[in-house]
């Protein structure tokens, strides 16, 4: 197979097929099987569910259009492509590559967990008590009532940094790097495995999920309205946790979209290949989800020892890796369903991993004119070196301050400023003119509405509700410290980046 590079030497991609299954692979990744079930279970499951459907096509389909759009019609990744409206819009291109970059480093952290849990599948180390068993002996989690003295050993000694996971995350960054390794030619390559492959064994998973014994009872959580339906569906913490979620899981406010869409040649579909990415997504989070709450009812009614299924709605961080233990424990042919399972995590998540990286390297190729290895290289590099502080012994904390607050915080920023930007500023009707260069890209009025009015009001709303939630107490109750440091200092490191890449010289063919 061969890439097409244009007279402005950028790659494209080999064919349609080949972009629609990286976009997919970037959207369906942990978000879909480790995040999603777990914040539809703290939700109210079925709650949840409404809410993330209508934010999907309220905002999710239109900003992933627009990302793609504005992508192809640059031929930039994110920095350049709001250069392009205007040099003062610049430096948000590069908050958003920040965001997508901090969530990576951590992401990068759980893909090693799956590592370390491939490997304790085979003779299930994990013994009777999976959950006591990831909390104690994997992570060696502290007190969160210690956070705040001791910073999670980071700086109270190398101690209690867990050389396993450590391990693990090198092996994440280097199968990262190899699949993006001669930029969208490797892509093109590694793509069909990383997303076929991971989806058949998905499947495989549902069916062995629903047809649990007591596995309705998890079913009927997650698909049917319960007393507190009415409850949850009116909670702004809801619906934040949909439309984030819905960000999240899509890759859009990650400047992902935008390298890939610049990665098109003229004429390419958007419009319907969004529809096709978002909703392919969606559904394999959906599908994912009968797999973990049949699981989950099968648990609320073993005979002995059953765990009621709304305990997992304050201990969910773990439900892959606590409940699937536990069942991998419990059914026949565990032993090829165990490895199985975190096999099929980790090829879910480095095709999300290595896009991020991608639309990373695009932003400092397209600016400075860097070689492809040399971007590469030094953001894997950087991002081994910012995961760290997650595998000491309260990285868990840490971790889930730094996802809330780039997923609250970061997410809805980027996709705010996207719509103001690029909707009003450039125009979303312009993007709709642009799009017109297919004959069958028609993109209809609703377009406008929604990137003009609808998605900024809800977002800006829900953005100012969690400000104010966030002023009444820290988040889950880990102290201002780490509060400060795992979430405020890092959307402030994120800022003074951006503006550091704005103002650094570009390359002189760039040079304006
Ligand atoms: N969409 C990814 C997922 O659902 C999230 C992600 C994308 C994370 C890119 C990191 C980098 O898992």
């Amino acid at each position: 197979m061969k890439n097409s590079v244009t007279p402005n030497g950028r790659e494209h991609w080999d064919s349609r097929t080949v972009f629609v299954l990286a976009a997919i692979g970037s959207a369906i990744g942990l978000g879909n099987v480790w995040r999603f079930p777990r914040i539809c279970a703290e939700n109210g499951g079925f709650a949840f569910l409404i809410a993330f459907i209508v934010a999907l096509f309220t905002a999710g389909i239109p900003i992933l259009i627009l990302e793609l759009a504005m992508g192809k019609r640059t031929q930039k990744s994110t920095p350049g492509a709001f250069r392009f409206v205007g040099s003062k819009f610049e430096w948000l291109g590069w908050c958003i590559v920040g965001v997508g970059f901090l969530i990576t480093c951590y992401y990068a952290v759980i893909m090693s967990w799956c590592w370390n849990y491939t490997v304790y599948s085979f003779n299930q180390a994990w013994g009777d008590n999976p959950s006591a068993f990831f909390s104690k002996e994997f992570l060696h989690l502290a007190n969160a009532s210690d956070l705040p003295q001791s910073l999670g050993g980071i700086f109270s000694g190398w101690g209690s940094l867990s050389v396993k996971i450590l391990i693990g995350s090198v092996l994440t960054w280097l199968a990262i790097a190899a699949c993006i390794w001669k930029g969208v030619k490797t892509v093109s390559k590694v793509i069909y495995a990383t997303v076929l492959v991971p989806w058949v064994i998905l499947l495989v998973f549902v069916v062995r999920g629903v047809t649990l014994p007591g596995a309705s009872e998890g079913l009927a959580y997650y698909m049917s309205p319960r007393g507190e339906f009415l409850t949850f569906l009116m909670r702004p913490s809801t619906w934040i946790a949909a439309y984030t979620q819905v960000f999240f899981s899509i890759s859009v406010g990650f400047g992902i979209m935008f390298a890939y869409g610049s990665f098109l040649k003229k004429g390419t579909n958007i419009v319907r290949n969004a529809f096709i990415i978002a909703i392919s997504d969606a559904l394999t989070a959906i599908i994912a989800g009968l797999a973990v709450f049949g699981c989950l009812g099968y648990l609320a009614n073993l005979p002995e020892g059953a765990t009621p299924i709304s305990a997992w709605m304050d201990s969910s961080l773990g439900i892959a890796f606590v409940a699937y233990p536990q069942l991998i424990n419990l059914i026949p042919g565990g032993m090829i369903f165990g490895p199985l399972f975190f096999i099929m995590l980790l090829m879910l998540a480095v095709d999300s991993a290595f896009s991020l990286v991608e639309g990373c390297t695009a932003a400092f190729e397209d600016k400075y004119g860097w070689s492809h290895h040399r971007a590469m290289l030094l953001i894997c590099g950087f991002g081994f070196i910012l995961g760290i502080p997650f595998m000491f012994q309260t990285g868990l904390y840490w971790f889930d301050t730094l996802d809330h607050f780039m997923n609250h915080f970061g997410l809805m920023f980027a996709c705010i400023v996207e719509c103001l930007v690029f909707g009003y500023v450039y125009r979303s009707g312009r993007i709709r003119r642009d799009l017109l260069d297919h004959h069958d890209n028609k993109l209809g009025p609703w377009f406008d509405y929604l990137v003009r009015y609808v998605s900024p009001v809800v977002l800006v709303g829900l953005l100012v509700w969690e400000i104010v939630d966030r002023a009444k107490g820290s988040y889950e109750g880990y102290g201002r410290t780490t509060e400060f440091y795992g979430g405020w200092l890092m959307l402030i490191f994120i800022g003074v980046g951006a503006l550091v890449f704005t103002l650094l010289k570009r390359r002189k063919s760039e040079a304006v």
